[in-house]
This record gives structure tokens, sequence and C-alpha cells, in this order.
């Protein structure tokens, strides 16, 4: 959530949210794509590593160090990419079952939140499990609803059911 949110602070019209869990391999994988603002080099050194870039007047949030942190702790890795102008790519791979990793979280509400409170943003979604796959579109809702929000109680009261439906049917067995 908080990567995302970066990516629609930097001004992002599109968003990829990938989700890669991957038991044979032992690696959890997000990634989150944007074509936001970007950044510079300097910004990107500074926004990898806020404690040792010494002194900045300007404060330096802790989103992507500690999202750096959580995945190195579980012994995976992590990679930033950004080009100012075209946009930014935030890799992270957590060890799946190591003992640190944190919860992924409630991946229903956590999209339900971005794809109803970001009209404007298209979010391209994707949660993988174990060969198991769910892709959202908010491009191909946007096009069904015809001009209808997504805002609107009965799409909000839909989206959901639909992302509880798809995200559940990663986990089971049939
Ligand atoms: N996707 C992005 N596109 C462009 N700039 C970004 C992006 N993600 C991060 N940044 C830059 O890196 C800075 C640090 O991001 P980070 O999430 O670590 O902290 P923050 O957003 O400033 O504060 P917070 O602690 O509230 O998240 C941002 O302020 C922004 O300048
Ligand atoms: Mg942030």
């Amino acid at each position: 959530m908080d990567i995302v949110q970066n990516s629609i602070v930097a001004g992002a019209s599109q968003i990829g949210v990938e989700v890669d869990e991957d038991s044979a391999e032992d690696k959890l994988t997000i990634t989150v794509t944007d074509n936001g603002c970007g950044m510079d080099k300097d910004t990107l050194a500074r926004v990898c590593d806020p404690f040792t870039t010494g002194r900045t007047t300007r404060r330096v949030g802790l989103g992507i160090p500690l999202f750096k942190l959580a995945a190195e702790q579980t012994g995976g890795e992590f990679r930033i990419e950004s080009e100012p102008g075209k946009g930014t790519r935030v890799c992270a791979v957590f060890g799946y079952s190591h003992i640190d990793r944190q919860p992924l979280g409630d991946m229903v509400s956590t999209m339900h939140q971005l794809i109803t409170a970001h009209e404007m943003v298209d979010i391209l979604y994707t949660h993988r499990v174990d060969g198991r796959e769910f892709c959202l579109d908010t491009r191909q809702i946007k096009e069904i609803l015809g001009g209808v929000s997504l805002a609107e109680h009965e799409v909000m009261v839909w989206l959901l059911e639909y992302l509880k439906e798809n995200e559940a049917s990663l986990y089971t067995n049939n």
C-alpha cells in the first residue's frame, strides 16, 4: 500500500501491482511499476539509504527503506529503478517461508481501497500463487461500467465480492 501510494503521489496514471507467491522457489515477489514522475540519481540514492546519505534539508520518508529492510531480513532482495519523466519500478523478493517474513496482509481490502479511492489511475493487478493467477485490469472494469463510477455503492460492493472470490480461489484446491 505504501509503495503504491508513492506512485500515486508521483502522478502516475498507470500502476502495475504484481504479487507472486512461489512456494517451490520459496519466494514471494512484490513488484510495483508506475509511469509517474520518476526520480533522478541523487533522489534514488537517498531514498534507498536515508541513514547514511547524510544531512538533507528535506525530510525523507521511510516507506521504501522499510520495504527494503523487510525483504532483506528474509534473505530476499530489493531493487528499484527509476527514470525522471518515465516512471519507477520497485521490486522486493522475500523468503517465502522465512520466520521473519511479514504476512502479505489483506490483498482484498488493499486492492479495493486503492481501486475505489483512485479512480483516475489505471491499476493492473496480478496475483499469482503457485501457478494460479488472478488478473484485474481496472481499464476493463471501467469499460464495462461505461461511465458509472467505481465509487458507486453497488459497484464497490460488487468489486469487493469479485476480489474476495478470486483471491480465495488462488488458495483453494479445485
Ligand atoms: N514511485 C515513485 N515515483 C517517484 N518518486 C518516488 C516514488 N517512490 C518514492 N519516490 C520518492 O522517494 C521519496 C521517499 O519515498 P518513501 O516512500 O520512502 O517516503 P515518503 O513517501 O517521502 O514518506 P512516507 O514515509 O510517508 O512514505 C518520496 O518522497 C519521493 O520523492
Ligand atoms: Mg511513501
